[in-house]
């Protein structure tokens, strides 16, 4: 997750948001959901001094030395949130796709709720599907096949995967306004000749690897009924295909914020 956070981080020029807050219109409540080890809560504390910042996440895997202006609770987001409603500024997540059976139920209108009038979300979303501008992808590449073999578990799983496209409309549709999308990309590996880009997708392949199995397993031999060996042998190959550079893959990162409207 800290190396995920990073890659993020580089392909967004160093950004923690979109949503328009400066050093100078600091804002006051933040929560950050689903925070994981909580890197963005605590460069959001540094960068904003005169906020608050709340991460909430399932586990405790947090550092304990962080900004005096930093908390982490342990909750489970898709229950009742335990904060006033219309209390928050900013409310955040990214990367949280696999952990929503309906995130715009579950997370967007929840977000409107507890936000107060005037305040923004943003949700910064990599949704697992592959995509490819110049037809090098074929249809048989691992990678995709192993993303649509996700896609279907998910389904049976009732979690959803591919949150991105939708983000923006799903916002609309929860009442909120001056909706912005930016759509950066994750090359799959060093395809790319610019070198900066080069960076980003060696680190994006390394990160994809660290996890698959730990993305395959509880999905795949649960939902797909495959022993944990079966699921070790596939990923062999889906392993391999992300070695290929002759494939131009990229993951897109949606980056999609709104505003609530003021009373
Ligand atoms: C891929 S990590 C992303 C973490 C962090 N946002 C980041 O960008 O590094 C997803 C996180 O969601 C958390 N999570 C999953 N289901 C959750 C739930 N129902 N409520 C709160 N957190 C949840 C997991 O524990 C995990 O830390």
């Amino acid at each position: 997750m800290d190396e995920q956070y990073e890659i993020i981080k580089m392909v967004m020029d160093g950004r923690l948001h979109l949503s328009p807050f400066t050093r100078d219109h600091q804002p006051g409540k933040v929560l950050d959901i689903a925070t994981g080890t909580g890197l963005w809560a605590i460069e959001m504390g540094d960068e904003y001094p005169e906020s608050e910042i709340i991460g909430t996440d399932l586990s405790p895997i947090q550092p304990p030395f962080v900004p005096p202006n930093v908390r982490f609770f342990v909750e489970d987001s898709t229950e009742d949130w335990d904060y006033p409603k219309a209390d928050f500024d900013f409310i955040h997540t990214r990367v949280t796709i696999g952990c929503w059976s309906d995130m715009k139920r579950e997370i967007i209108q929840r977000a409107y709720d507890h936000l107060q009038p005037g305040g923004w979300v943003e949700c910064q979303e990599v949704p697992g599907m592959p995509h490819c501008d110049d037809g090098t992808m074929p249809d048989d590449y691992g990678w995709l096949q192993w993303t649509k073999e996700l896609y279907a578990s998910s389904r049976l799983a009732n979690r959803q995967v591919d949150c991105g496209e939708q983000l923006k409309e799903w916002m609309r549709e929860c009442g909120f306004v001056d909706v912005h999308e930016a759509v950066f990309k994750i090359p799959l590996n060093g395809w790319p000749k610019d070198s900066r880009l080069k960076h980003v997708g060696m680190l994006w392949q390394r990160n994809l690897l660290d996890g698959l199995s730990g993305f395959s397993l509880q999905f795949f031999s649960k939902y797909l009924n495959k022993t944990q060996e079966e699921i070790e042998v596939s990923l062999v190959e889906i392993r391999k295909s992300l070695f290929d550079r002759k494939i131009h893959a990229y993951h897109k990162l949606y980056v999609v914020f709104g505003r609530k409207p003021e009373e």
